[in-house]
């Protein structure tokens, strides 16, 4: 295949909800459409397998979250489509923010009976600022839930979305007899009192006809009429560009659990989802078409099997083609590096490859080289944006508990940090050092992994920080600037990268600061220029 074709071929995506929606049930059943396993349940026993190598993961398992994010690949129609896993647990909600700089489009899986819930919102903000494709897929149409068309009101309200069905469910719960596909113009009906199996796809290119009245009962035929007439009056037209630039969200409705849906989502998906798309550096637009290689760490899965503590480092392809033994230049060490054995991922397994295209990812063995956010390329020197860190929600003083390991704890603590696992801020005034952390878990993953890991023990503080705002001074030397870092000495410490970092103690604190220092930015995320 042209290297062209192999562009033209891939679907890189993400799916995302809050958790429970059912997005494993869904990421397993697309799998199964792929024929890349072959039993339901393979997705899940997968996490528990590697559960079983690692205590680490141990962790993650009894605790029934996805620490990591992993990746699945499969073929379907002749498209390969590379699925990013998303955790869904809001304490690693920054892990998911990072992989979202890696896909190409995303489906959002909602509950019918719990509609937009608070994870899905903040994900599905990221997505909208970032214009990625969105498709909506309404899941566990089995059960009793809300109201279709409540339900697209509420998706469009809450998630600020632009909606159309391409699917819509006939009945719900108890009466849940099938799906109309508006996009194929067609019904799939359930058989049996289960409601498990799919009866039948039967094509209906005219709703009035009699066949449907005689298929699904008078009265539901009539219902079903009305609503896509409504449908039809109040959604717009679905349209492929709109689509593709963020502006418009198409919504299929189904039972992942049931398999009910998902061969016309993914039907629908391989035909209208992106394609590997350009990526902005901070120097230049750049196209997956070139010939060059080029991509970007967006993930660190670390010490999966304890006896052998390597890294994982996880690339985005967005140019050219990456290929084994070749050396490539690590843009921020200036430093060529050569990787003798890539990996691509497989629905259960890795795999060495020789050569991978744009759209896919590749794993890297790494021993600490490498940083979120780093990138890679053929000898150009280039920065892929889009890597940021927000500010944490929870500070806590990290202290040694074993004087004896000092040089492990600085070690682990140096590579949890580029691994992404949270944030360090090292105060200006005495040099103590702060960790930053989306949610409290992560402070037991770290605590965990730092002793089992590199033998080193820590013991945390409290520290009162409401948010870190990233400093950025109109003028280096003006006296405003000047009389700011003697004033709020106390409260400035230095993140990773050497920026300067405010530790607000509470929002007033930090309105009134932004108002006696009105010519310096307080930045609420390190990505602001
Ligand atoms: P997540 O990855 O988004 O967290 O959700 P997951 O797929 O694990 O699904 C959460 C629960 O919802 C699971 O039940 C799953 O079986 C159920 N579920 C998923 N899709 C459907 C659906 O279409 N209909 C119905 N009725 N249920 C669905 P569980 O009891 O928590 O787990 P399990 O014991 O079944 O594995």
């Amino acid at each position: 295949m042209s290297f062209l074709k192999e562009i033209e071929h891939r679907r890189t995506f993400g799916i995302i909800s809050h958790p429970d929606a059912g997005k494993t049930t869904l990421t397993e059943k697309l799998l199964l459409f792929g024929g890349a396993i072959q039993e339901a349940g393979a997705v899940k026993s997968n996490k528990a397998k590697k559960g079983a190598t690692s205590d680490f993961m141990e962790i993650e398992r009894q605790r029934g979250i996805s620490v990591a994010t992993s990746v699945l690949a499969f073929e379907y129609d002749g498209i390969k489509i590379n699925i990013l896993d998303t955790p869904g647990h809001k304490d690693f909600a920054e892990d998911t923010f990072r992989t979202l700089t890696a896909v190409d489009s995303v489906i959002v899986v909602i509950d019918v009976a719990k509609g937009v819930e608070e994870q899905t919102e903040k994900l599905v903000e990221v997505c909208r600022m970032r214009n990625i494709p969105m498709i909506v897929f309404i899941n566990k149409m089995d059960r009793e839930g809300k109201d279709a068309f409540d339900l697209l009101d509420e998706v469009e309200q809450k998630l600020g979305l632009k909606v159309t069905p391409l699917s819509f469910p006939i009945g719900m719960g108890y009466d849940f007899k099938g799906i109309y596909n508006l996009w194929e113009k067609n019904v799939t009906l359930f058989s049996g009192d289960s409601r498990k199996d799919i009866e039948e796809t039967i094509e209906i290119s005219d709703l009035a006809s009699e066949e449907l009245t005689k298929l699904i009962g008078e009265k539901s035929a009539k219902l079903l009429r009305e609503e896509v007439e409504l449908i039809e009056g109040i959604y717009p037209k679905f349209d492929k560009t709109a689509y593709l630039n963020g502006h418009l969200q198409p919504v299929f409705f189904g039972s992942a659990l049931n398999n009910f849906g998902v061969r016309e989502l993914l039907d629908c998906f391989v035909e209208i989802a992106p394609k590997p798309r350009p990526k902005h550096s901070e120097e230049r637009l750049v196209k997956p078409e070139e010939k060059k290689f080029t991509g970007f760490v967006f993930k660190i899965h670390a010490n999966m099997d304890p006896n052998h503590r390597n890294r994982l480092a996880f690339i985005k392809i967005v140019s050219g083609t990456f290929e084994r033994n070749k050396p490539y230049l690590h843009v921020r060490q200036n430093k060529k590096m050569k990787f003798s054995s890539p990996n691509a991922f497989f629905a259960e397994k890795k795999e060495i490859v020789d050569i991978s295209y744009p759209g896919d990812i590749v794993g890297l063995q790494d021993t600490g080289t490498f940083k979120i956010g780093d990138t890679l390329t053929e000898g150009e020197i280039l920065n892929y944006k889009g890597v940021p860190s927000f500010s944490p929600e929870h500070f806590r003083y990290i202290n040694n508990a074993d004087p004896l390991k000092s040089k492990q704890l600085n070690k682990g603590i140096d590579q949890l940090m580029d691994e992404g696992v949270a944030q360090l801020f090292t105060l200006e005034l005495n040099g103590r050092k702060v960790i930053g952390t989306v949610g409290a878990l992560q402070y037991e993953v770290i605590q965990y992994r730092l002793e089992h890991e590199y033998g080193a023990k820590c013991t945390y503080e409290n520290l009162n920080v409401h948010k870190a705002c990233w400093v950025e001074p109109e003028n280096k030397n003006n006296e405003e600037f000047k009389e700011f870092l003697r004033v709020k000495q106390r409260f400035l410490a230095k993140d990773k990268q050497n920026q300067l970092v405010f530790l607000a103690d509470s929002m007033f604190s930090l309105q009134m600061t932004q108002q006696k220092y009105p010519s310096i930015k307080f930045h609420l995320t390190s990505e602001y220029n």
